[in-house]
């Protein structure tokens, strides 16, 4: 499904990746694990076309993110690690408007929109703005934001940092749910034991570069 190959990655004269190799089998709940500044957030970002490489490629299915950072919109979900939702919308029009970008119709917007809403604990408030919501509340739909257009591949940039256990254990829930139903999942966190618990197979990064044996869960 993904295959990253000798990635580089240089800010100016900093190197945030330093030659990644990592391949992302079709089903897998991948965990990437690294202390803060390892360079997660900077590997996502590449390989969801938003950042471009300094070297190296990446190809998710088909498509060769490097040299088209375009091509995967349409088959890939991401949740960035900073909250990206329209603080003065209710949280069923933040919806409409990341199902209109991805040009979903009107109909459809509203039923998988409903369903998320109830899977995520948020129907009741679905009518509220949303900029009064505890940092909770707006990561639990931060992630459906990224569902509704269906993703095969779904990328999660620390998604439950500093929230209640509530919003946390939603997520989790909500994650186990579509990876059932075959989504691919890619998962960065700080955390060993949130990665082990949740993930099939956790890969650690450090410093830019894959450090860790990576493991298989059961
Ligand atoms: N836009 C940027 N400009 C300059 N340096 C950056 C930028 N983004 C990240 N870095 C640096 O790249 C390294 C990796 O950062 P990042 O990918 O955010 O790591 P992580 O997500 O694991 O915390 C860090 O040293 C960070 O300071
Ligand atoms: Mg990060």
């Amino acid at each position: 499904m993904i295959r990253v190959s000798g990635l580089v990655k240089r800010y100016g004269d900093r190197s945030a990746l330093n030659g990644i190799d990592l391949e992302v089998a079709s089903g897998e709940f991948l965990g990437l694990l690294g202390p803060n500044g390892a360079g997660k957030t900077t590997l996502l970002s590449i390989i969801t076309g938003i950042r471009r490489a300094t070297a190296g490629s990446v190809h998710v299915q088909d498509h060769d993110t490097v040299r088209f950072p375009g091509s995967v919109r349409a088959m890939i979900g991401l949740v960035p690690q900073e909250i990206a939702l329209y603080e003065t919308l209710t949280a069923r029009e933040n919806l409409r408007f990341f199902g209109s970008m991805h040009g979903l119709d009107k109909s459809t917007i509203e039923e998988r929109s409903n369903t998320l809403l109830d899977r995520a604990g948020l129907k009741a408030r679905a009518d509220e703005r949303i900029g009064h919501w505890s940092g909770g509340m707006q990561r639990r739909l931060n992630l459906i934001a990224a569902l509704l257009h269906q993703p095969q591949v779904l990328f999660l940039d620390e998604p439950t940092v500093g929230i209640d256990v509530q919003s946390r254990t939603a997520i989790w829930d909500l994650l186990k749910e579509i990876h059932a139903t075959g989504t691919t999942i890619v998962y960065t966190s700080h955390h060993m034991e949130e990665a082990e618990r949740l993930c099939t197979r956790v890969v650690i990064i450090d410093h830019g570069q894959v450090v860790g044996i990576s493991f298989a869960r059961g």
